[in-house]
């Protein structure tokens, strides 16, 4: 894949980040407390607010929300981590005392703004969890599609403790990842899953060595770039609703993925050119 050389700005509704693409392997925006890196189609993003623990606040979730509306038209995959020792403390929770009921709803809702873009958006998403993967953390993460961690990371629905409920998409993510029952336990006993029973419960696909977690999302990252980009699009937004249907309306539903998909320039070029190469018609 070749990516033009271009300058390339964004300019969102709030010009709390900024992406200028020089070229191939450069920085390509950093902001505040969302950092965004361009390299051969692979885009770092890293939550980036280290002495708050990357709690995300209302700017950031959206300018996340903003970042997977419009992603650079280079991206081909999505890297998400957090800066430091962790990947992500949960919701500001110095927002809360200024908030009442509409306010924390309509929080609740940016939230999952955010991340449907990223679980429905155009992009697989790679997440590099360590350290503190808490509460509105988790939730993000479990929107993301390949989640790597080290064994640093340990998880936790910590609300109850404050008195209010996950509304970030835990009860609707984080259950379907582990099961409703595990959930509704995470969220009464507030306890600290470690890494290894994260692995166990399906919270992390892969679990590598402290500091290793970046080599081996983009590792991944670097594999799925190579898919092409329309069939990557297609199996992040099929597959769980797909799940969510009855056997014969999923495999219908499976059939149409399956014809459109076939019909890509890309799949026919690929196919054609692995017949190609074994002398077939
Ligand atoms: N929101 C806002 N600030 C947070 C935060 C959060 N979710 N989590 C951590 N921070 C801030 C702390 O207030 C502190 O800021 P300060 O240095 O200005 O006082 C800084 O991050 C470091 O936190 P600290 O508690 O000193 O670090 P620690 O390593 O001892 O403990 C936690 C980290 C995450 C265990 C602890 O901060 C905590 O329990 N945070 C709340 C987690 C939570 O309930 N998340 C769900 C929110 S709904």
């Amino acid at each position: 894949m070749s990516l033009p050389i271009a300058i390339e700005v964004y300019s969102k509704r709030r010009p709390s980040y900024s992406c200028r693409q020089i070229e191939w392997e450069e920085i390509v925006s950093k902001s505040s407390s969302l950092s965004v890196e361009l390299t051969d189609g692979i885009a770092i993003l890293t939550l980036d607010r280290p002495d708050k623990r990357n709690a995300v606040d209302g700017p950031l979730i959206a300018d996340i929300e903003d970042f997977f509306s419009d992603p650079p038209e280079a991206t081909r995959v999505v890297v998400l981590t957090g800066a430091g020792d962790h990947f992500c403390a949960g919701l500001d929770i110095a927002e809360l005392k200024v908030m009442g009921a509409a306010e924390a709803q309509a929080t609740s809702r940016a939230w999952h703004r955010a991340t449907e873009k990223i679980q429905f958006g155009a992009l697989p998403v790679v997440a590099v969890m360590k350290g503190m993967v808490l509460g509105g953390g988790l939730e993000i993460a479990a929107s993301t599609h390949v989640r790597v961690a080290e064994t640093s990371a340990f998880y936790q629905l910590p609300e109850v403790g404050l008195g209010i409920f996950p509304g970030g998409g835990a009860s609707a993510r984080v259950s379907r990842i582990i099961g409703a029952g595990r959930a509704v336990e995470m969220m009464l006993t507030a306890r600290r899953i470690p890494a290894d029973e994260g692995q166990t419960l399906g919270l992390s696909h892969h679990l590598v060595g402290g500091g290793e977690g970046l080599n081996k999302a983009m590792e991944f990252a670097g594999r799925i770039a190579k898919n092409p980009p329309f069939a990557n699009t297609t199996i992040i937004n099929a597959v769980p609703r797909i799940a969510e249907m009855s056997i014969s309306d999923g495999l219908f539903s499976e059939s149409l993925a399956t014809a459109l998909t076939q019909l890509s320039d890309e799949a026919q070029v690929r196919v054609k050119g692995f017949l190609d190469k074994r002398g077939g018609s």
